[in-house]
Formats: C-alpha cells, sequence, structure tokens
C-alpha cells in the first residue's frame, strides 16, 4: 500500500482521517467576550501548547459552513483577548454543551448556569469550575482558505483550582486534575492510566547495550 493520498480524499474524509489518527487532542474550553459584553463559551480541540518562551499556545478556527466566523472567532478578532479553560471529568458535560449552536446573541455561560470568576489581565472573565485557566491575548492569526485560522495566543496568567498546583515546585497534582482528551466525533478518553519512562542519555544506553552483549549499530 503506497498510503493515502491526502489530495485524494473528501474534506470530509480528511477531517475523518486526521481527527481519528491524531489522537487523544486536549481541549480548550474558550471565554471570550461579545460586542455587548455577554460571555461566550466553546470548546476547541485543535489545540495545544506551542512553546513557553514565549509562553504560546494555538487554536485551530474553522468558520461556519456558510463562511461566517463563529462567535469565538469574531470576538477575539474585535479583542484580542480570551482564556482557555482546560476541560476535566467534572467539566465534560459543560463543555459539550457549549459547543451547541446557541444563537449568536445567547450566552452559552448564561444559558447553562455556569459560574464566572474575574480574570486580572484580560477583561474576559473564566469558568470558575475549570480545574485550570489560562488568560491568553492574541499574537497573531493566520488565515489558511477563507474556511480557517490558525491563532497564536500568547498565556498571560494560570490560575489553578484548589489543590491541583505546588507553586513553589509547579508540580501538578495529575490524579487530582482528571483531564479528559478529544479522540474523534462523540468519543473522548480518560487519561487516568499515566505511566513513567526514564530515558537514558547516549553513554548509559552504550554501557547498557555493551552489558547485554548487543554492539550499537554503526554508522555505514
Ligand atoms: C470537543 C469539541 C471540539 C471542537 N473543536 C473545534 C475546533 O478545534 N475548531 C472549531 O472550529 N470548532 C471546534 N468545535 C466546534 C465548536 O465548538 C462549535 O462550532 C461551537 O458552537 C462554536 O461556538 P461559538 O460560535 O460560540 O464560537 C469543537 C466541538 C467540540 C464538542
Amino acid at each position: 500500500m503506497p498510503g493515502l493520498l491526502l489530495r485524494d480524499l473528501s474534506r470530509q474524509d480528511r477531517y475523518k482521517l486526521l481527527c481519528a489518527v491524531v489522537v487523544p487532542r486536549p481541549i480548550a474550553l474558550v471565554t471570550t467576550l461579545d460586542v455587548n459584553g455577554a460571555v461566550n463559551a466553546a470548546p476547541f480541540s485543535f489545540f495545544n501548547v506551542f512553546s513557553e518562551d514565549p509562553p504560546l499556545i494555538v487554536l485551530g478556527l474553522q468558520h461556519k459552513s456558510d463562511r461566517t466566523l463563529k462567535d469565538t472567532t469574531r470576538n477575539i478578532q474585535r479583542d484580542g483577548e480570551f482564556v482557555v479553560q482546560m476541560v476535566d471529568e467534572a467539566l465534560a458535560k459543560a463543555m459539550n454543551d457549549c459547543a451547541i449552536d446557541f444563537p449568536s446573541s445567547e450566552s452559552e455561560v448564561t444559558a447553562l448556569g455556569l459560574a464566572t470568576l474575574p480574570s486580572v489581565d484580560v477583561r474576559v472573565p473564566r469558568l470558575a469550575a475549570a480545574p485550570f485557566a489560562l488568560e491568553c491575548k492574541r499574537n497573531m492569526s493566520l488565515a489558511f482558505g477563507p474556511g480557517r485560522e490558525l491563532l497564536v495566543g500568547e498565556v498571560l496568567r494560570v490560575h489553578a483550582r484548589e489543590g491541583l498546583l505546588d507553586t513553589e515546585s509547579m508540580y501538578v497534582d495529575f490524579a487530582a486534575y482528571r483531564p479528559i482528551g478529544r479522540l474523534f466525533g462523540n468519543l473522548y478518553s480518560y487519561q487516568r492510566e499515566p505511566f513513567t519512562m526514564v530515558r537514558e542519555t547516549h553513554a548509559e544506553w552504550v554501557m547498557r547495550m555493551q552489558a547485554e552483549g548487543r554492539e550499537p549499530a554503526q554508522e555505514s
């Protein structure tokens, strides 16, 4: 099999394939402010941290099928401010409900009765129930065709729910955190069984190879 040539696949098949293969993806539940000051919330799993210096995250914002902007995209384009709340098991249902196609004029946060707390460096409130909330401002956005943009955001401040973060050691209590991941379609994953792997230095690896009677492969 020569593999699948992506340009031969329909857009839907590419989406299905890539989303099912690149898993699990973390979920950003993004709050923004609309033009009237109402709090919008929507989940995005084309999301990840990109770097720590500067501290950047990336979000893949697809436009609606009629090419109009999602509320999140429009609000960030206007204000340049947003908050990413990480999604744990307890927040999963609310996250899913935030993806309901509420009319733009209706705040998901108000409709679903989600409690908010004020942020410090941005005007956009954060969700009180979130395990972690990242106050962000837009760094840049790149348009890819008429249908989507890649948003790069700078993380200004991180809020942690009580008991999850030791700020001296920066240790996150992963067992208490309980993040979920997005798989594909309506499928999500728990992250309940982490495992440890210690990485050897090259010298340690060579010594182990010799101890095991195996010769490290020579470059040809
Ligand atoms: C788990 C999950 C992940 C999603 N990821 C994305 C994404 O990465 N990009 C995107 O454009 N839409 C994504 N969506 C769809 C948006 O959340 C949905 O279109 C939402 O209604 C947009 O709301 P807004 O118009 O208030 O911004 C996702 C939905 C779910 C449930």
